[in-house]
């Protein structure tokens, strides 16, 4: 990343404006966490509904209590899991200085540290914490490689371009109730089975409530063109989406989430391949069955809120 990209992205997110960023799950679209033009700009650039709250990104955890109450429990899952692609929505402080339109007015608001060295630079040099939604129109498919960003948003908005996101899937969003359970409100790049290890040590229980979160209500992620999923046979004017070694093929175009049958990679390769397939040919998009389990779950919980 050029040092005079860093600088002008600075300078942008300093005016109020927006930078579109990579981080380990999917690129975001920034801006100042601490300012109301920049938050109501999110909104209007992606045509995102008020009441969908925003995560906020910041550098380390000391940053995060500067604005929020960790309980003991919180401060563990924090240690464990940052950086990293979980978003754990924390109580914030009085009178901190995060904009009130972050969150649509509630005190509660999802926190994440990234993995990713260049969005832990541009917050870090930021000095605030960065706001930022998926960078992708509200409803539509993320981006985890920038070629496929879309031409409405890239002309509007500066890009901090970066190789493809590691991990693919976008972060798994949790909040601890008063019980200290964890509850599961999007499932994500950090599996049920991951979070599961936690309970050993701190003997809370997860709880799968993923409609919860106001983003994962309606339609969600996406493509333009209709999704089938667990096909067992591909119909002429379809591409295939692929996984393991299924004996199926496409008249039009065939893509292999993973030869070799491993999820994680899959998850890398998720979006791109949806991406790929809505700018194809085909008409349609046959998906295989992919094993509900480790990010299978997630992956089968965004096709299926892309097909609604
Ligand atoms: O991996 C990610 O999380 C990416 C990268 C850029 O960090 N961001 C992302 O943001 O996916 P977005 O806005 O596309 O999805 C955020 C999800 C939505 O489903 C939203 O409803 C939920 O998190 N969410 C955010 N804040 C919340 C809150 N305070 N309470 C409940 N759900 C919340
Ligand atoms: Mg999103």
């Amino acid at each position: 990343m050029s040092k005079k990209n860093i600088d002008l992205a600075k300078k942008l997110l300093r005016r109020g404006e927006l930078v579109i960023f990579p981080t380990e799950t999917v690129y975001g679209l920034g801006g100042d966490a601490t300012n109301d033009k920049a938050i109501k700009l999110i909104y209007k650039v992606k045509k995102r509904p008020k009441n969908n709250p925003l995560i906020c990104h910041f550098s380390n955890l000391k940053e995060i209590e500067k604005y929020f109450y960790l309980s003991d429990i919180e401060k563990i899952i924090a240690k464990k899991f940052w950086p990293g692609p979980l978003t754990l929505i924390l109580k914030k402080r009085e009178n901190n200085k995060l904009s009130k339109y972050l969150s649509h007015n509630s005190n509660y608001v999802g926190c994440r540290i990234p993995k990713n060295k260049i969005a832990r630079k541009l917050i870090t040099i930021n000095n605030n914490p960065i706001a930022a939604p998926s960078a992708n129109l509200s409803q539509r498919t993320s981006i985890t490689n920038i070629k496929d960003i879309d031409p409405v948003l890239s002309k509007k908005v500066f890009i901090l371009k970066s190789t493809q996101s590691s991990y693919g899937l976008e972060s798994t969003v949790i909040k601890i109730n008063k019980r200290d359970n964890i509850e599961i409100l999007r499932f994500g790049s950090i599996s049920v089975e991951e979070l599961n290890k936690i309970s050993i040590i701190t003997k809370v229980k997860v709880i799968k409530r993923s409609s919860l979160s106001p983003g994962n209500m309606s339609k969600h992620y996406s493509t333009k063109k209709p999704i089938r999923m667990n096909v067992k046979e591909v119909f002429d004017n379809e591409g295939l989406l692929n996984f393991g070694n299924i004996k199926l093929k496409s008249k039009i175009i065939n893509l292999n989430l993973s030869k070799k049958g491993n999820l994680n990679e899959a998850a890398v390769n998720f979006y791109h391949y949806l991406h790929k397939l809505d700018k194809s040919k085909c008409k349609r998009i046959a998906v295989v069955n992919i094993p509900n389990d480790g990010l299978g779950k997630t992956i089968n919980d965004r096709l299926k809120r892309a097909i609604k």
